[in-house]
């Protein structure tokens, strides 16, 4: 079968198609198409992502990236002869799209210009995240699926991190064959979470952040020492530098909020106000951003690491999967890979591959087919609409 999938929660705006064969989780999934914009460069200047200006952008490049993917997956094909789609379509879709800006227009010029693929199922995102945002996306679909008469999964964003990270788009497009029960680390720009899994597709959160998500702070940080949006990947390099050099510490040990809490929640927010603190009344030279990046980075890792052992000790896990943007960290995934191994040497440790932690729609295949497959069991498929606070 063939999945169309949309991403728009935040601050990408991603299309992929990708063709399936086999059931979950023992498919292979090959990615025909793939196209992401991402809005980075507009948020820059305000270090973070202002949702009327997100759901604007994506309204702006859903046509385009969806031409780009159908043409990359050789599915686009010129029309012929005159568009045919009746007042009533026309009427529907501006309908459907009414609130989503340019959309209708852009995609009636689409649709007058291109003859669309067969498409078996297409799969959005429908939360968590902006809200604004992901009406766009899920209002497209609903056009989309108007005109190919195929069936939509709403699926949740952070499932979506949890299978990329299980994902091998490198060897042989398939999921890792993982043993259970496992638990997920999720670090993300809006989202900290430990989640068991007892089985495939069974979510159960175990614990969150009371505060600041990890990428938020990270995002927060940078932004005290004048760096820009997102701070995550600068932090990062600043850090590598600062561990090259072997800097001292900036001034005093960070503090490690909850870490010895026995929950498996977390709180960033102290932290980033002993930056905030740290930073106040001061210039800080080049030296003095390495050496801090490093210490923030170090303060979050000992906290990730603590937290997620925690979790896999309560629940005797076999795996443990990290997702979300803060994955692509590679301090942190070096140093689950020595601290933790060396602790629990039985865990096997997964993590995205690269481009595939941050948002991307290959994870929103994966999730929608992981998805169809319990909406078939069930004999179900829900209504669309954008849950912004949805949870797994
Ligand atoms: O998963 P994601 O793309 O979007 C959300 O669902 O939120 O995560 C984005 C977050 C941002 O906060 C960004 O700063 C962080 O991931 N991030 C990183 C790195 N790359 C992205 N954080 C630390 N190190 C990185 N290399
Ligand atoms: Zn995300």
């Amino acid at each position: 079968m063939r999945i169309l999938s949309i991403e728009t929660s935040a601050d990408e705006t991603a299309i992929s198609i990708v063709e399936v064969t086999g059931e979950f989780p023992t498919a292979t999934y090959t990615l025909l198409g793939n196209a992401l914009r991402s809005q980075i460069e507009m948020h820059n200047q305000y270090g973070g992502i202002f949702p009327m200006m997100a759901k604007r952008e994506h309204a702006k490049a859903l046509v385009p990236i969806l031409t780009i993917a159908l043409t990359e997956a050789e599915l686009l094909e010129e029309q012929g002869g005159e568009a045919a789609l009746s007042e009533i379509v026309i009427s529907k879709l501006r309908e459907i799209l009414n609130r989503e800006d340019n959309l209708a227009d852009d995609l009636l010029a689409f649709l007058s210009t291109y003859t669309f693929p067969e498409i078996d199922m297409i799969a959005v995102t429908s939360g968590p995240g902006l809200e604004p945002a992901l009406w766009v996306g899920v209002s497209f679909v609903k056009a989309l699926a108007y005109i190919l008469n195929c069936p939509v999964i709403p699926v949740n964003h952070m499932e979506g991190h949890i299978l990329a990270a299980l994902f091998d788009v490198v060897e042989d497009d398939k999921l890792a064959d993982i043993a259970f029960p496992a638990i997920a680390l999720l670090i993300s720009g809006g989202h900290t979470e430990l989640v068991l899994m007892r089985d495939w597709i069974k979510y159960e959160k175990i614990g969150e952040t009371r505060d600041d998500a990890v990428g938020e702070a990270f995002d927060k940080v940078a932004r005290l020492m004048g760096l820009p949006y997102p701070g995550g990947p600068e932090i990062g390099k600043l850090a590598a530098e600062a561990r090259t050099a072997s800097l001292p510490p900036y001034k005093e040990k960070l503090p490690r909020p909850m870490i010895t809490t026995p929950d498996f929640d977390f709180s960033f927010s102290g932290l980033k106000t002993a930056v905030r603190y740290s930073v106040e009344g001061e210039t800080l030279s080049e030296i003095n951003k390495q050496a801090l990046a490093r210490d923030f980075e170090e303060a979050v890792t000992d906290v990730l690491i603590k937290k997620a052992s925690n979790a896999i000790n309560t629940h005797s896990a076999k795996t443990l999967i990290i997702g979300g943007g803060v994955s692509a960290n590679e301090f942190i995934r070096r140093s689950f890979e020595t601290i933790l191994l060396s602790t629990h040497p039985e865990v096997e440790i997964y993590c995205p591959k690269r481009g595939l932690s941050t948002d991307n729609s290959i994870m929103i295949a994966l999730a929608g087919h992981a998805e169809m497959h319990t909406a078939r069991t069930a004999g179900a498929i829900p209504l669309i609409r954008a849950e912004g606070n949805r949870s797994l």
